[in-house]
Protein backbone atom coordinates (compact mmCIF):
# COMPACT_ATOMS: atom_id res chain seq x y z
CA UNK A 1 0.00 0.00 0.00
CA UNK A 2 1.57 3.60 -0.90
CA UNK A 3 1.99 6.01 1.91
CA UNK A 4 0.96 9.47 1.95
CA UNK A 5 0.50 12.52 4.67
CA UNK A 6 3.06 14.69 6.31
CA UNK A 7 5.43 13.98 9.40
CA UNK A 8 6.93 16.10 11.61
CA UNK A 9 10.39 14.46 13.50
CA UNK A 10 11.89 15.09 16.92
CA UNK A 11 15.08 17.05 16.32
CA UNK A 12 18.16 15.97 14.93
CA UNK A 13 20.67 13.88 17.19
CA UNK A 14 23.75 15.24 16.34
CA UNK A 15 22.26 18.46 17.08
CA UNK A 16 20.69 17.59 20.21
CA UNK A 17 23.65 16.17 21.78
CA UNK A 18 26.20 19.68 20.79
CA UNK A 19 22.81 21.97 22.40
CA UNK A 20 23.18 19.71 25.25
CA UNK A 21 26.89 20.40 25.74
CA UNK A 22 27.30 23.87 24.98
CA UNK A 23 24.36 24.62 26.80
CA UNK A 24 26.21 23.72 30.20
CA UNK A 25 29.04 26.03 28.61
CA UNK A 26 27.29 29.17 28.29
CA UNK A 27 26.63 31.64 31.52
CA UNK A 28 23.00 31.25 32.41
CA UNK A 29 19.99 29.23 31.15
CA UNK A 30 19.54 27.77 27.47
CA UNK A 31 16.75 26.97 26.17
CA UNK A 32 16.35 23.92 23.46
CA UNK A 33 13.18 22.88 21.88
CA UNK A 34 12.55 19.44 20.03
CA UNK A 35 15.24 18.00 21.47
CA UNK A 36 15.59 14.69 20.17
CA UNK A 37 13.73 11.58 22.01
CA UNK A 38 16.37 9.08 21.47
CA UNK A 39 18.02 7.17 24.73
CA UNK A 40 21.37 8.33 23.09
CA UNK A 41 20.81 12.15 23.99
CA UNK A 42 19.60 11.46 27.22
CA UNK A 43 22.84 8.99 27.81
CA UNK A 44 23.92 12.64 27.19
CA UNK A 45 22.04 14.92 29.45
CA UNK A 46 22.53 12.28 33.01
CA UNK A 47 26.48 12.95 31.91
CA UNK A 48 26.51 16.31 31.94
CA UNK A 49 23.82 16.10 34.81
CA UNK A 50 26.32 14.42 36.96
CA UNK A 51 28.82 16.77 36.44
CA UNK A 52 26.58 19.64 37.97
CA UNK A 53 24.82 20.76 35.23
CA UNK A 54 21.03 21.85 36.06
CA UNK A 55 18.71 20.58 33.22
CA UNK A 56 14.35 20.87 33.56
CA UNK A 57 11.99 19.64 31.45
CA UNK A 58 9.37 21.59 30.73
CA UNK A 59 6.17 21.15 28.87
CA UNK A 60 7.88 21.72 25.14
CA UNK A 61 11.27 22.78 26.08
CA UNK A 62 14.27 21.97 28.20
CA UNK A 63 16.15 24.52 30.36
CA UNK A 64 19.73 23.93 30.65
CA UNK A 65 21.56 26.06 33.21
CA UNK A 66 25.19 26.79 31.91
CA UNK A 67 28.71 27.89 33.43
CA UNK A 68 28.83 25.19 36.31
CA UNK A 69 30.71 22.13 35.37
CA UNK A 70 32.82 19.82 37.69
CA UNK A 71 34.06 16.85 38.20
CA UNK A 72 31.27 14.33 38.70
CA UNK A 73 31.70 11.69 41.47
CA UNK A 74 30.70 8.75 39.74
CA UNK A 75 31.67 7.32 36.37
CA UNK A 76 29.53 8.17 33.69
CA UNK A 77 27.66 6.30 31.73
CA UNK A 78 27.62 6.85 27.90
CA UNK A 79 25.27 3.77 27.30
CA UNK A 80 25.47 2.36 23.39
CA UNK A 81 26.53 6.44 22.17
CA UNK A 82 29.36 7.33 20.22
CA UNK A 83 28.50 11.10 20.15
CA UNK A 84 27.92 11.19 23.80
CA UNK A 85 31.37 9.94 24.59
CA UNK A 86 33.43 11.15 22.05
CA UNK A 87 32.70 14.47 22.07
CA UNK A 88 32.74 14.39 26.03
CA UNK A 89 36.05 13.45 26.43
CA UNK A 90 36.59 16.45 24.76
CA UNK A 91 34.55 19.24 26.27
CA UNK A 92 35.28 17.74 29.91
CA UNK A 93 38.95 17.77 29.34
CA UNK A 94 39.35 21.07 27.58
CA UNK A 95 37.17 22.42 31.08
CA UNK A 96 40.09 20.81 33.43
CA UNK A 97 37.78 17.97 34.15
CA UNK A 98 38.50 14.45 36.00
CA UNK A 99 36.20 11.93 34.87
CA UNK A 100 35.74 7.83 33.92
CA UNK A 101 33.79 7.42 31.01
CA UNK A 102 32.42 3.67 30.19
CA UNK A 103 29.14 2.30 28.20
CA UNK A 104 27.26 -0.70 27.15
CA UNK A 105 28.71 -3.91 25.72
CA UNK A 106 28.40 -2.37 22.16
CA UNK A 107 30.45 1.09 23.14
CA UNK A 108 32.92 -0.75 24.76
CA UNK A 109 34.20 -2.32 21.79
CA UNK A 110 34.05 0.64 19.68
CA UNK A 111 37.65 2.40 19.18
CA UNK A 112 38.68 6.01 20.92
CA UNK A 113 42.43 5.94 19.90
CA UNK A 114 41.42 8.32 17.20
CA UNK A 115 40.16 11.18 19.60
CA UNK A 116 42.64 10.27 22.36
CA UNK A 117 45.36 11.17 19.65
CA UNK A 118 44.54 14.78 18.84
CA UNK A 119 43.62 15.67 22.57
CA UNK A 120 46.82 13.85 24.02
CA UNK A 121 48.55 16.33 21.17
CA UNK A 122 47.02 18.97 22.91
CA UNK A 123 48.31 18.06 26.64
CA UNK A 124 45.60 16.13 27.80
CA UNK A 125 46.32 13.20 30.41
CA UNK A 126 44.03 10.11 29.30
CA UNK A 127 44.09 6.52 30.53
CA UNK A 128 42.60 4.00 28.15
CA UNK A 129 42.18 0.33 28.37
CA UNK A 130 43.77 -0.56 25.54
CA UNK A 131 42.49 2.61 22.86
CA UNK A 132 38.65 1.33 24.41
CA UNK A 133 36.23 2.06 27.25
CA UNK A 134 36.81 2.03 30.15
CA UNK A 135 38.62 5.93 29.51
CA UNK A 136 39.58 8.29 32.60
CA UNK A 137 40.47 11.67 31.93
CA UNK A 138 42.97 13.80 34.27
CA UNK A 139 42.52 16.76 35.27
CA UNK A 140 44.58 18.69 32.35
CA UNK A 141 46.02 21.73 30.73
CA UNK A 142 45.21 22.27 27.02
CA UNK A 143 47.18 23.40 24.56
CA UNK A 144 46.93 24.62 21.02
CA UNK A 145 46.98 22.32 18.54
CA UNK A 146 47.53 21.53 14.29
CA UNK A 147 45.61 18.39 13.41
CA UNK A 148 45.54 16.75 10.20
CA UNK A 149 42.84 14.02 10.58
CA UNK A 150 42.96 10.77 7.76
CA UNK A 151 39.90 9.80 9.47
CA UNK A 152 36.42 11.53 8.06
CA UNK A 153 34.81 11.65 11.26
CA UNK A 154 32.88 14.97 12.82
CA UNK A 155 32.67 13.27 16.21
CA UNK A 156 36.65 13.38 15.99
CA UNK A 157 37.00 16.89 14.45
CA UNK A 158 33.69 17.72 17.53
CA UNK A 159 35.95 16.27 20.22
CA UNK A 160 38.93 18.49 19.17
CA UNK A 161 37.37 21.85 18.64
CA UNK A 162 35.52 21.10 22.27
CA UNK A 163 38.40 20.45 23.94
CA UNK A 164 40.70 23.22 21.83
CA UNK A 165 37.33 25.64 23.66
CA UNK A 166 39.25 25.13 26.85
CA UNK A 167 42.58 26.86 24.88
CA UNK A 168 44.24 29.88 25.33
CA UNK A 169 45.98 28.80 22.00
CA UNK A 170 44.45 28.75 18.61
CA UNK A 171 43.57 24.80 17.21
CA UNK A 172 43.57 24.23 13.15
CA UNK A 173 41.91 21.02 12.27
CA UNK A 174 41.96 19.45 8.70
CA UNK A 175 39.96 16.63 7.48
CA UNK A 176 40.50 14.24 4.69
CA UNK A 177 36.68 14.87 3.45
CA UNK A 178 33.93 17.01 4.69
CA UNK A 179 32.03 15.92 7.88
CA UNK A 180 28.53 17.22 9.71
CA UNK A 181 29.68 20.40 10.56
CA UNK A 182 27.14 21.53 13.02
CA UNK A 183 30.04 21.48 15.81
CA UNK A 184 31.63 24.44 13.83
CA UNK A 185 28.20 26.01 12.68
CA UNK A 186 26.93 26.18 16.53
CA UNK A 187 30.03 27.48 17.59
CA UNK A 188 29.90 30.10 15.30
CA UNK A 189 25.93 30.81 16.14
CA UNK A 190 27.15 31.03 19.65
CA UNK A 191 29.88 33.22 19.19
CA UNK A 192 33.19 31.48 18.83
CA UNK A 193 35.75 32.91 16.48
CA UNK A 194 35.44 30.02 14.04
CA UNK A 195 36.65 30.03 10.64
CA UNK A 196 36.37 27.26 8.43
CA UNK A 197 36.90 27.36 4.54
CA UNK A 198 36.49 23.91 2.59
CA UNK A 199 38.58 20.97 4.98
CA UNK A 200 40.42 23.55 6.70
CA UNK A 201 38.84 24.68 10.15
CA UNK A 202 40.16 27.49 12.73
CA UNK A 203 39.32 28.14 16.32
CA UNK A 204 40.84 31.25 17.57
CA UNK A 205 41.59 31.43 21.08
CA UNK A 206 38.91 32.16 23.41
CA UNK A 207 37.76 30.96 26.27
CA UNK A 208 34.52 28.99 26.76
CA UNK A 209 32.55 31.70 29.09
CA UNK A 210 32.37 33.38 25.89
CA UNK A 211 29.52 31.44 24.48
CA UNK A 212 26.13 32.85 24.70
CA UNK A 213 23.12 31.10 26.05
CA UNK A 214 20.41 30.65 23.92
CA UNK A 215 16.93 29.40 22.59
CA UNK A 216 16.84 27.25 19.96
CA UNK A 217 14.41 24.98 18.30
CA UNK A 218 16.06 21.43 17.22
CA UNK A 219 15.27 21.16 13.42
CA UNK A 220 13.57 17.71 12.70
CA UNK A 221 16.01 14.80 12.15
CA UNK A 222 16.72 13.78 8.33
CA UNK A 223 18.83 10.39 9.22
CA UNK A 224 15.29 9.31 10.90
CA UNK A 225 13.06 10.88 7.85
CA UNK A 226 15.38 8.88 5.63
CA UNK A 227 13.64 5.51 6.65
CA UNK A 228 10.41 7.28 5.76
CA UNK A 229 11.44 8.63 2.39
CA UNK A 230 13.15 4.93 1.47
CA UNK A 231 9.41 3.49 1.65
CA UNK A 232 8.28 6.69 -0.60
CA UNK A 233 10.80 5.87 -2.97
CA UNK A 234 10.00 2.10 -2.89
CA UNK A 235 6.27 2.00 -2.78
CA UNK A 236 4.24 2.89 -6.23
CA UNK A 237 2.14 5.71 -5.72
CA UNK A 238 3.58 6.47 -2.39
CA UNK A 239 3.83 10.59 -1.89
CA UNK A 240 4.83 12.22 1.54
CA UNK A 241 5.81 15.45 3.06
CA UNK A 242 8.83 15.15 5.51
CA UNK A 243 8.06 18.52 7.80
CA UNK A 244 10.62 20.88 8.71
CA UNK A 245 13.68 19.22 8.61
CA UNK A 246 17.41 19.67 8.97
CA UNK A 247 18.77 20.96 5.24
CA UNK A 248 22.88 21.03 5.77
CA UNK A 249 25.05 19.81 2.72
CA UNK A 250 26.60 17.70 5.12
CA UNK A 251 23.69 15.74 5.84
CA UNK A 252 21.54 15.59 2.62
CA UNK A 253 23.52 13.29 0.50
CA UNK A 254 20.63 10.70 1.22
CA UNK A 255 18.34 12.70 -0.26
CA UNK A 256 21.23 13.68 -2.96
CA UNK A 257 21.09 10.32 -4.16
CA UNK A 258 17.16 9.31 -4.09
CA UNK A 259 17.18 12.37 -6.63
CA UNK A 260 20.03 10.76 -8.73
CA UNK A 261 18.56 7.80 -8.79
CA UNK A 262 15.20 8.76 -9.99
CA UNK A 263 13.03 8.75 -6.48
CA UNK A 264 10.94 11.88 -6.90
CA UNK A 265 12.73 14.75 -4.77
CA UNK A 266 11.41 18.55 -4.32
CA UNK A 267 12.60 20.47 -1.72
CA UNK A 268 8.86 22.63 -1.41
CA UNK A 269 10.15 25.29 1.10
CA UNK A 270 14.04 26.08 2.90
CA UNK A 271 14.34 28.39 5.38
CA UNK A 272 17.54 29.67 8.07
CA UNK A 273 16.96 29.22 12.01
CA UNK A 274 19.76 29.18 14.46
CA UNK A 275 22.67 28.74 12.35
CA UNK A 276 21.03 25.88 10.17
CA UNK A 277 18.75 25.88 7.27
CA UNK A 278 15.10 23.51 7.41
CA UNK A 279 13.29 22.70 4.82
CA UNK A 280 9.96 20.68 4.09
CA UNK A 281 10.46 17.95 1.64
CA UNK A 282 8.31 16.13 -0.64
CA UNK A 283 9.26 12.25 -1.62
CA UNK A 284 7.20 10.63 -4.20
CA UNK A 285 7.30 7.64 -6.24
CA UNK A 286 9.07 7.79 -9.58
CA UNK A 287 12.05 5.64 -10.58
CA UNK A 288 14.12 3.61 -9.00
CA UNK A 289 18.19 3.29 -10.96
CA UNK A 290 21.01 1.40 -9.41
CA UNK A 291 24.07 3.27 -6.66
CA UNK A 292 27.11 3.71 -7.04
CA UNK A 293 28.98 5.12 -4.31
CA UNK A 294 32.53 6.40 -3.35
CA UNK A 295 34.47 7.11 -0.53
CA UNK A 296 33.90 10.61 -0.71
CA UNK A 297 30.42 10.62 -0.58
CA UNK A 298 29.96 8.47 2.22
CA UNK A 299 30.29 11.28 5.38
CA UNK A 300 27.60 12.55 3.80
CA UNK A 301 25.26 9.54 3.87
CA UNK A 302 27.15 7.56 6.70
CA UNK A 303 24.38 6.83 8.38
CA UNK A 304 22.19 5.50 5.52
CA UNK A 305 23.80 3.35 4.05
CA UNK A 306 21.33 0.27 5.76
CA UNK A 307 18.51 2.39 3.72
CA UNK A 308 20.88 2.26 0.60
CA UNK A 309 21.16 -1.63 1.09
CA UNK A 310 17.67 -1.61 0.92
CA UNK A 311 17.02 0.62 -2.12
CA UNK A 312 19.69 -1.27 -4.19
CA UNK A 313 17.63 -4.65 -3.69
CA UNK A 314 15.00 -3.23 -5.57
CA UNK A 315 16.87 -1.15 -8.42
CA UNK A 316 17.46 -3.07 -11.18
CA UNK A 317 20.78 -4.22 -12.01
CA UNK A 318 24.24 -3.57 -10.13
CA UNK A 319 24.56 -1.09 -7.07
CA UNK A 320 27.90 -0.79 -5.47
CA UNK A 321 29.26 0.85 -2.18
CA UNK A 322 32.80 1.38 -1.74
CA UNK A 323 34.98 3.22 0.91
CA UNK A 324 32.54 2.58 3.70
CA UNK A 325 34.78 0.91 5.94
CA UNK A 326 33.34 2.90 8.79
CA UNK A 327 30.42 0.90 8.80
CA UNK A 328 32.30 -1.96 10.23
CA UNK A 329 32.99 0.26 13.79
CA UNK A 330 29.60 1.49 14.12
CA UNK A 331 26.90 0.71 16.82
CA UNK A 332 27.70 -3.00 15.13
CA UNK A 333 29.55 -4.02 11.88
CA UNK A 334 26.87 -2.47 9.56
CA UNK A 335 28.42 -3.84 6.79
CA UNK A 336 28.03 -7.49 7.55
CA UNK A 337 24.60 -7.29 9.66
CA UNK A 338 23.37 -6.00 6.25
CA UNK A 339 24.97 -8.28 4.64
CA UNK A 340 24.07 -11.07 6.81
CA UNK A 341 20.45 -10.26 7.13
CA UNK A 342 19.98 -9.16 3.20
CA UNK A 343 20.87 -12.88 2.62
CA UNK A 344 18.73 -14.24 4.86
CA UNK A 345 16.07 -12.61 3.03
CA UNK A 346 17.46 -13.68 -0.03
CA UNK A 347 19.11 -11.19 -1.90
CA UNK A 348 22.09 -10.83 -4.16
CA UNK A 349 24.45 -9.39 -1.83
CA UNK A 350 28.44 -9.23 -1.77
CA UNK A 351 30.08 -8.19 1.11
CA UNK A 352 33.43 -6.36 0.61
CA UNK A 353 36.03 -5.35 2.92
CA UNK A 354 34.70 -1.95 2.38
CA UNK A 355 30.91 -2.27 1.35
CA UNK A 356 28.89 -4.40 -0.83
CA UNK A 357 27.46 -4.99 -4.29
CA UNK A 358 23.66 -5.73 -4.71
CA UNK A 359 22.29 -7.18 -7.95
CA UNK A 360 18.58 -6.21 -7.94
CA UNK A 361 15.55 -6.07 -8.04
CA UNK A 362 14.86 -9.14 -5.43
CA UNK A 363 11.63 -10.61 -3.94
CA UNK A 364 12.50 -10.49 -0.54
CA UNK A 365 11.57 -13.29 1.45
CA UNK A 366 10.25 -13.84 5.33
CA UNK A 367 13.20 -13.81 7.72
CA UNK A 368 14.06 -13.71 11.33
CA UNK A 369 16.65 -10.39 11.47
CA UNK A 370 19.19 -10.29 13.92
CA UNK A 371 19.75 -6.60 14.82
CA UNK A 372 22.96 -6.71 16.53
CA UNK A 373 20.78 -4.25 19.21
CA UNK A 374 22.07 -2.15 16.56
CA UNK A 375 19.28 0.82 16.36
CA UNK A 376 19.77 1.63 12.67
CA UNK A 377 19.77 -1.91 11.62
CA UNK A 378 16.52 -2.61 13.54
CA UNK A 379 14.91 0.19 11.06
CA UNK A 380 16.20 -0.27 8.04
CA UNK A 381 14.94 -3.99 8.30
CA UNK A 382 11.27 -3.24 9.43
CA UNK A 383 11.53 -0.87 6.19
CA UNK A 384 12.90 -4.44 4.02
CA UNK A 385 9.92 -6.22 5.35
CA UNK A 386 7.09 -3.35 4.70
CA UNK A 387 8.15 -2.35 1.14
CA UNK A 388 8.66 -6.14 0.31
CA UNK A 389 5.61 -7.44 1.52
CA UNK A 390 7.34 -10.22 3.70
CA UNK A 391 7.20 -10.57 7.10
CA UNK A 392 10.21 -9.65 9.57
CA UNK A 393 11.13 -10.14 12.66
CA UNK A 394 13.20 -8.64 14.66
CA UNK A 395 15.45 -10.16 17.53
CA UNK A 396 15.55 -6.39 19.56
CA UNK A 397 12.97 -4.11 18.28
CA UNK A 398 13.00 -2.16 21.24
CA UNK A 399 16.64 -1.04 20.27
CA UNK A 400 15.07 1.34 17.99
CA UNK A 401 14.80 3.91 20.83
CA UNK A 402 18.77 4.75 20.79
CA UNK A 403 17.68 7.03 18.07
CA UNK A 404 13.81 7.21 17.44
CA UNK A 405 11.31 5.71 20.29
CA UNK A 406 8.29 6.60 18.16
CA UNK A 407 9.32 4.94 15.12
CA UNK A 408 6.66 2.07 15.27
CA UNK A 409 4.03 4.30 16.01
CA UNK A 410 4.95 6.97 12.95
CA UNK A 411 5.14 3.86 10.80
CA UNK A 412 1.60 2.87 11.81
CA UNK A 413 0.13 5.89 11.41
CA UNK A 414 1.70 6.47 7.84
CA UNK A 415 0.68 2.63 6.69
CA UNK A 416 -3.08 3.22 7.41
C1 LIG B 1 27.95 11.70 14.46
C2 LIG B 1 28.94 11.42 13.57
C3 LIG B 1 29.01 10.17 12.80
C4 LIG B 1 27.66 9.45 12.80
C5 LIG B 1 27.05 9.39 14.16
C6 LIG B 1 26.83 10.79 14.70
C7 LIG B 1 28.00 12.98 15.19
O1 LIG B 1 29.96 9.33 13.38
O2 LIG B 1 27.80 8.14 12.28
O3 LIG B 1 25.80 8.71 14.10
O4 LIG B 1 27.00 13.38 15.79
O5 LIG B 1 29.06 13.62 15.17
P1 LIG B 1 31.53 9.42 12.97
O6 LIG B 1 32.05 10.72 13.37
O7 LIG B 1 32.18 8.29 13.72
O8 LIG B 1 31.54 9.18 11.48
Amino acid sequence: MPIKGEIEFPGDKSISHRLLMLASLAEGNSLIYNISSGEDVISTRHCLESCGILITDKKDHLIVQGGSLRSPKKPLDCGNSGTTVRLLIGLLVGQGIEAEFYGDQSLSGRPMNRVLQPLRKMGAVIKSNNGKLPIKINKSKIKGVHYKSLIPSAQLKSATLLAGLGSKKNIRYIEPFKSRDHTENLLKFLGAEIHVKDLDINLKSRTSSSLRNFNITVPGDPSTASFFATIAAIIPGSRITLKKILYNETRTGFFKLLKKIGVGIEWVSKWKESGEILGDLKVFYKNLNPITIHQELIPGLIDEIPLVAILATQAKGQSKVMGAEELRIKECDRIMAICYNLKKMGAKVLEKDDGFFIHGPSKLKSANIKTFKDHRIAMAFSIAGIVSKSKVVLDHPSCVSISYPEFYDTLNKVMT
